[in-house]
């Protein structure tokens, strides 16, 4: 599980392992979410699919990479993950169509705080069961806060079991008490309005689902299982700077507080200073200072970096940590990815 704060290079950091892996013989599959079009593009991954693909290692190949394992990778389809879900824990066809059709539903599924990250440590929990990986590379979401992933199942069964849910499977909770007359005409005068009959979709889909809250809540307490298990391992991804450091210090005492296995540190784009104060022969003078300005800055930012990181390792008692430095272009290519499993499996 690579998790970390927004932006800092989870999504690189899955992929390139992955890449890593499968160089050495494992059948690998990663399952990225959001990841920028052009890193897609160049893992094959024209559009969001719930099943892996196989990546053809040529496109690896061309770039040095050999592929001595297999490498799967799929796009996370957060919606098509919950209807897969309904479609497996309805009682039958025809009640799964009647949810998945539900307007109440399509609005839930497409927006329910937490329902990427439940669907991706979901799709993880079903990969897990049915394919035969020896290796399973989760990214998570671009979470402003990556404890929003560790919640996503007990949010989702809290909600399940939350007050609103069982009141309207109550039969004389709400959605027995939403017919009485004053709210009937609500309703229609709504119906009328907006050409939707909410109070059929409401019932349609708490009486749809109410059969399915226990299969439902079982599926989030296995699939929160994963978290804990011995298999599983953490990885914080951060970057060297001020407010991910802490949110990754934050992040460590969460995973240690709940039991959940931490691995390592990766420490991403890390600035470094360049040259040793002598400038080359032949610069005009305004040239000289811009570059003497620029190798300046950048040694502020190398110095800086390095306090953060020394603090961090200090935090968090030392762990196995791998730097991985800045790069001179954003990672959206084969090329780039295999620059970035270079540093993260180098030998040093
Ligand atoms: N070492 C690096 N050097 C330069 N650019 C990098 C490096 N690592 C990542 N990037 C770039 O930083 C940006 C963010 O990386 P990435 O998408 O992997 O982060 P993320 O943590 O997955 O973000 P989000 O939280 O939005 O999902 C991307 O444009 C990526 O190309
Ligand atoms: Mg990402």
């Amino acid at each position: 599980m690579c998790a970390g704060s927004g932006g800092v290079g989870k999504t690189t950091t899955a992929a390139a392992i992955a890449m890593g892996m499968a160089e050495r013989g494992l059948k690998v599959a990663v399952v990225t979410i959001d990841p920028a079009k052009r890193l897609a593009d160049s893992l094959g991954l024209e559009e969001l699919g719930n099943e892996p693909r196989l990546v053809d290692p040529e496109r690896f190949s061309e770039h040095g990479v050999e592929i001595e394992g297999e490498l799967w990778a799929l796009m996370l389809d957060s919606k098509g993950t919950f209807d897969e879900l309904i479609e497996r824990l309805a009682p039958d066809e025809a009640t799964a169509q009647e949810v998945l059709s539900n307007r109440i539903y399509q609005q839930l599924s497409n927006s329910v705080a937490g329902s990427q990250e439940f669907t991706a440590i979901a799709k993880l929990y079903e990969l897990d069961q049915d394919g035969d990986y020896d290796l399973l590379v989760l990214d998570t979401p671009p979470s402003r806060n990556a404890l929003d992933f560790l919640d996503a199942p007990g949010r989702l069964t809290g909600f399940f079991q939350g007050r609103a849910m069982q009141m309207f499977l109550r039969p004389a909770g709400i959605g027995g008490r939403i017919l009485g007359r004053g709210t009937g005409v609500v309703f229609s005068i709504m119906e009328r309005l907006t050409g939707v009959d909410l109070l059929h979709d409401l019932s349609v889909f708490f009486r749809a689902l109410g059969g399915m809250v226990d299969g439902f809540t079982e599926r989030a307490r296995r699939v929160g299982l994963l978290l804990t298990d011995p298999g599983t391992t953490f990885l914080i991804v951060t970057a060297p700077r001020h407010d991910p450091v802490e949110e990754a210090i934050f992040f460590h005492r969460k995973l240690r507080d709940a039991d959940m296995p931490f691995g390592g540190l990766v420490v991403n784009r890390l600035h470094r200073a360049v040259g040793n104060g002598a400038l080359p022969d032949g610069l005009d003078e305004e040239l000289a200072h811009k570059v003497e300005v620029a190798a300046h800055e950048l040694a502020a930012l190398a110095e800086r970096d390095a306090a953060n990181v020394e603090h961090l390792r200090s935090e968090l008692g030392d762990p196995p940590t791998i730097v991985v430095p800045e790069l001179d272009g954003d990672v959206h290519d084969v090329e780039g990815l295999a620059l970035v499993r270079g540093h993260l499996f180098a030998d040093d």
